[in-house]
């Protein structure tokens, strides 16, 4: 029942979560320069480029070409059938892309593969806490990252959400399972895959007469947005779960930092934007998240639906989750996202929320108000309850178009 629970909690994290992977970054314009050094870097070195600039020229170029060849209805159906990380290439694509996957799938030399065993050891342990803040916090935030709102509204998926959350949501699951970057896992082909995807929005939201009346930039999603948006899944869950005092020994601190760092490099970004430690990380996510934080039509439009995504009752409600979001992200951007005051609710997670779990690390029964502890407990559990795709194949293809209007 635990593992139950465990495993669609980090279900619903991933699907609000990676929805936040799905939005980025505020106006370019009010962005600071780029200063943080590649030497705070896996790579440890490096040209020090700002990454607003640099997109994935590679993958830009070959989905843009299948787009242009008219290849993408079929590559996308025989690509449905690759779903494991060592599984061998479906038989028919085209040689540019076979050539490309081929090398794109290869894990970076530094992967540890001890080091992604412990990851998955730490969400085993750790589950519920990281499927409530991948939703709460991350997938939250995602919605006042002016960039990645206004690119997930205006792209094809924009129009049909649930679809989206749940294709969303596959990647945010699978960094959570315990064979993610093993031969018979998904990471692998599903990070390509999201890769593919990026590319895709790249060729075809300029081409949106709606999103370029309201996007700053040309060319959607570079390096520096991939970066905002992982900061607003790893840094932010870790961030908090430092403040709520969960004990994180150093070993499974390195070690989620760790899946984290081979996920951005999966995902194209270069290794020098990819932070070494996490206080480098917390240093980068200073320049890159903090300033580009911004309320806009497209992100309220979004948390609207984040907000009302579960079955309207039990502790799931939409109060409930309107005051958790404004307990882990502040006023500041729950009153930017129009989520009421919670006379109940606010006062209580504010009260109960840090001896709950408290209590809950020391396996202790609860002090004072049961039902409230009850509730806590249930609200985590209840998670569980949203991620409909239970079961089901999600399988993440190559847009071919952008929401209609
Ligand atoms: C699609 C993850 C960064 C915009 C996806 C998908 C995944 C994903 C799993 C596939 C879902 C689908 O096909 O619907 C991530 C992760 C990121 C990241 C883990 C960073 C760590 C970004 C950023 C932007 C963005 C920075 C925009 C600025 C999009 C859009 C789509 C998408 C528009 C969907 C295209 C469509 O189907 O209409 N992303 N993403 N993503 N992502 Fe990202």
């Amino acid at each position: 029942m635990e593992e139950h629970n465990r495993r669609n909690a980090l279900k619903i994290g991933g699907v609000l979560g990676a929805l936040g992977a799905l939005s980025a970054a505020g106006s370019a314009h009010a962005r600071p320069l780029w200063t943080w050094s590649p030497g705070g870097s896996v790579a440890g070195t490096g040209a020090g480029v700002d990454p607003r600039w640099v997109w994935d020229p590679e993958a830009d170029d070959l989905v843009a070409s299948l787009l242009d060849r008219g290849e993408v209805p079929r590559v996308n159906e025989l690509l449905r059938t690759w779903t494991t990380n060592s599984q061998p290439l479906p038989d028919g694509l085209p040689s540019d892309l076979r050539d490309f996957l081929e090398q794109a799938r290869a894990l970076p030399s530094w992967a540890d593969q001890a080091k992604l065993d412990q990851a998955y050891d730490f969400t085993e342990r750790r589950g519920l806490y990281l499927g409530l803040l991948y939703g709460m916090a991350s997938g939250m935030m995602s919605t006042v990252i002016p960039k990645e709102a206004r690119a997930v509204y205006h792209s094809y998926g924009g129009a049909n959400m649930k679809d989206r959350i749940s294709k969303t949501a596959k990647l945010g699951y699978d960094i959570g399972t315990r064979n993610a970057y093993r031969p018979d896992g998904e990471m692998i082909v599903t990070c390509v895959k999201t890769r593919l995807v990026h590319a895709g929005v790249r060729h075809l939201l300029p081409q949106s007469p709606h999103w370029n009346r309201v996007a700053p930039e040309d060319v959607p999603i570079s390096q520096a947005d991939i970066m905002v948006t992982w900061h607003s899944l790893a840094t932010t869950v870790r961030q908090n779960l430092v403040e709520w005092q969960v004990p994180i020994p150093p070993v499974d601190s390195e070690a989620y930092l760790h899946s984290w760092q081979v996920t951005a490099h999966m995902l194209g970004v270069d290794d020098e934007y990819i932070p070494a430690s996490w206080d480098e990380a917390d240093a980068q996510a200073k320049q890159v998240l903090d300033p580009v934080l911004e309320p806009t039509p497209e992100g309220n439009n979004l948390a609207q639906i984040l907000m009302n995504i579960g079955p309207d009752n039990g502790a799931f409600s939409e109060p409930l989750i309107g005051a958790f979001t404004r307990y882990v992200l502040g006023d500041r951007i729950a009153d930017w996202l129009l989520i009421p005051r919670e006379p109940v609710y606010d006062p209580m997670l504010r009260t109960f929320w840090p001896p709950f779990i408290a209590a809950r690390e020391l396996g202790v029964h609860f002090p004072g108000a049961p039902e409230t502890y009850w509730m806590f407990d249930e609200f985590l559990r209840q998670a569980v309850l949203l991620y409909l795709s239970e079961g089901e194949r999600i399988s993440i293809e190559i847009p071919q178009g952008n929401r209609p209007s």
